[in-house]
């Protein structure tokens, strides 16, 4: 049985990144997927990279706290789904506290010759957010964070479902073709043999 991690950086409970978030899992659900519950990242202890160089000769990080479970999963699981709204133009304060905690990812893989996993067509994940404006450009910080998260943890970004105009909690649930997208991605995540082609139009659906 195949398991889809996900991480889900929005702290609104029911928000709009929640919902699709759930959409997306829901279909995992349905095609036959272990879907454990998302990490929360808001209600976790995740603290910022501190910089110290402990994780420099092993790759592992020398901070204890709720990173030390993050890290468990991006080693032993194989499907991720990241969800996280724009704030400020990138990823929220918990998406990237847990982002930047892989530095001890980059250290093992790029200075002590010991990747988290070793890269493999298996390994793949998806990037869902949100944002208020309408400009598709708002999406342009977080998605390059994403794809070097992924990137780190040799994880392939698959795809990304990106909907601007998408403020008022609740407004998710009236975009269909939103939440279609998401449904479709995950589908695709558990298609070993596809990777999913981006939306025309800046890989986003518009709000
Ligand atoms: C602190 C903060 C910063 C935000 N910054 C942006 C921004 O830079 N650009 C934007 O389009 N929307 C921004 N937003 C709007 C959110 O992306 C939007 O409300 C989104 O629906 C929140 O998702 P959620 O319901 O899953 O929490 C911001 C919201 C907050 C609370």
């Amino acid at each position: 049985m195949k398991n889809v991690v996900s991480f889900l950086g929005s702290p609104r409970r029911n928000g709009n990144t929640e919902t699709l978030l759930n959409a997306a899992l829901a279909a995992a659900k349905k095609e036959g997927a272990e879907v454990p519950p998302a990490f929360r990242l808001s209600e976790m202890k995740i603290n910022p990279c501190i910089e110290c160089g402990g994780c420099d000769g092993t790759g592992i990080c020398v901070v204890h706290d709720d990173f030390q479970v993050i890290y468990k999963a991006l080693k032993e699981e194989n499907l991720f789904i990241l969800a996280s709204p724009v704030f400020f133009m990138g990823s929220t304060g918990w998406t990237k506290a847990m982002i930047d905690r892989c530095q001890s990812c980059w250290a093992g893989k790029y200075k002590a010759g010991k990747p988290i996993a070793p890269p493999s067509p298996e390994r793949r994940g998806i990037f869902l957010s949100v944002c208020g404006m309408k400009d598709f450009n708002v999406f342009d910080c977080a998605v390059k964070e994403v794809k070097a998260f992924f990137a780190v943890n040799n994880i392939e970004l698959a795809g990304n479902v990106l909907v601007p105009d998408t403020d008022r909690k609740g407004a998710i649930s009236e975009n269909m073709e939103a939440l279609a997208r998401a449904e479709d991605m995950a589908r695709e995540l558990l298609k070993s043999d596809s990777v999913p082609g981006d939306l025309p139009g800046g890989h986003s659906c518009p709000g």
